[in-house]
């Protein structure tokens, strides 16, 4: 046993200050602990949000050191025995009472975000999935709202006017998500994160990345190939050149048409099953215009135009390991 030097913020919206404490700390203990010995043994008031003290629940999310982090897996011994450690609330979101904060903010955003579409031809309890169709996907549904990027994010960290349009990186994960699931019905996904979800704001600094407790890709595996495929439809050069040298007219002998198809079964390596993703697609549409009438040049080049999902089509199964960061544990 050691006594230990903290800073703890104490305060609500109105203002609060540091106050100095020191605190017994043991062997193995983690930053929650010596909150929770705090409380039992000179500030009973102090508050502090958690609930499964194993890194899953996402509520103990605080700043120690200024570093967002979650307070049930910060390690004392990761600390000098002589340093002071400072533990303050969320930087981004309002304090409701020394280290809650008021996330909100998170919900409502999320709240706003077009939910799955389920395939019109599917009913319930007809979806098939199988783990190749999540490869690329299943590292997101590892979130656990802790929304630790969410505070860190430069975009609404130090510019409270920069909320209301922008989501953050929680929510670009969520949308790529759901980009890349081969059921989802919604083909513009990319588009409303673009559109309605500030994903142009990002500059990709990788900040989010780096304080994600579950060591998710964000910035990597969903933001930078949702920037890509906005970018190639939007600024190309090429997209350029063919709004100054293409009409509309010209596209139409381009664009194939015909009746909704039924994608799948799609074929996979030898000795694998093949997969059915029991999915309508919508026949090809006409390639994007400008008010001129001239056509996206980058959209006539490619061999699939207004194809249903960016992120579904050009992967080829199975996915080579290799570009996985998630691998489940019985393959
Ligand atoms: S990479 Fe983008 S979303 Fe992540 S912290 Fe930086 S600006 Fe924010
Ligand atoms: S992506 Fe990571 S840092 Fe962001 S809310 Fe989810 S678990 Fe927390
Ligand atoms: S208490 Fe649940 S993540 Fe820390």
């Amino acid at each position: 046993m050691t006594l230990r030097q903290f800073k703890v913020w104490r305060g609500d919206a109105s203002g609060g200050q540091l106050n100095d404490y020191k605190v017994e700390v043991n062997e193995g203990e983690v930053v929650l602990d010596v909150i929770h010995r705090l409380q039992a043994t000179q500030e009973p008031d102090l508050a502090c949000r958690w609930n499964c003290k194993a890194g899953k629940c996402g509520s103990c999310s605080m700043e120690i050191n200024g570093m967002p982090r979650l307070g049930c897996m910060t390690r004392m011994s990761t600390f000098e025995e002589d340093e002071t450690i400072s533990i303050t609330p969320l930087r981004t979101f309002p304090v409701i009472r020394d280290l809650v904060t008021d996330v909100s903010f998170n919900y409502e955003k999320a709240q706003e975000m077009p939910a799955f579409a389920p395939p019109a031809d599917l009913a319930p309890g007809e979806y098939r999935m199988q783990q190749i169709d999540v490869e690329r996907s299943q590292e997101f549904r590892k979130c656990i709202e802790c929304f630790l990027c969410q505070n860190t994010c430069h975009v609404v960290r130090d510019h409270d006017d920069n909320k209301p349009a922008f989501s953050g990186p929680r929510l670009f994960i969520r949308a790529a998500e759901l980009d890349m699931h081969p059921l989802d019905a919604r083909h513009d996904r990319k588009e409303i994160a673009q559109q309605s979800q500030g994903l142009g704001y990002c500059n990709i600094t990788k900040c989010c990345t780096e304080v994600c407790p579950e060591h998710i890709k964000i910035t990597d595996n969903a933001i930078i190939p949702m920037k890509e495929r906005v970018v190639d439809r939007r600024y190309d050069p090429l997209v350029v050149f063919g709004r100054k040298i293409l009409r509309r007219d010209q596209l139409a002998a381009t664009v194939p048409s015909g009746p909704t198809v039924h994608a799948g079964p799609v074929t996979v390596a030898d000795g694998q099953a093949p997969v059915d993703f029991g999915r309508e697609l919508t026949p090809p549409q006409p390639a994007e215009t400008n008010a001129s009438g001239h056509v996206n040049l980058n959209e006539m080049l490619s061999d699939r135009a207004a194809a249903a999902s960016p992120f579904g089509d050009d992967i080829t199964f199975p996915i080579n390991p290799n570009s996985l960061n998630y691998y489940h544990p019985e393959r």
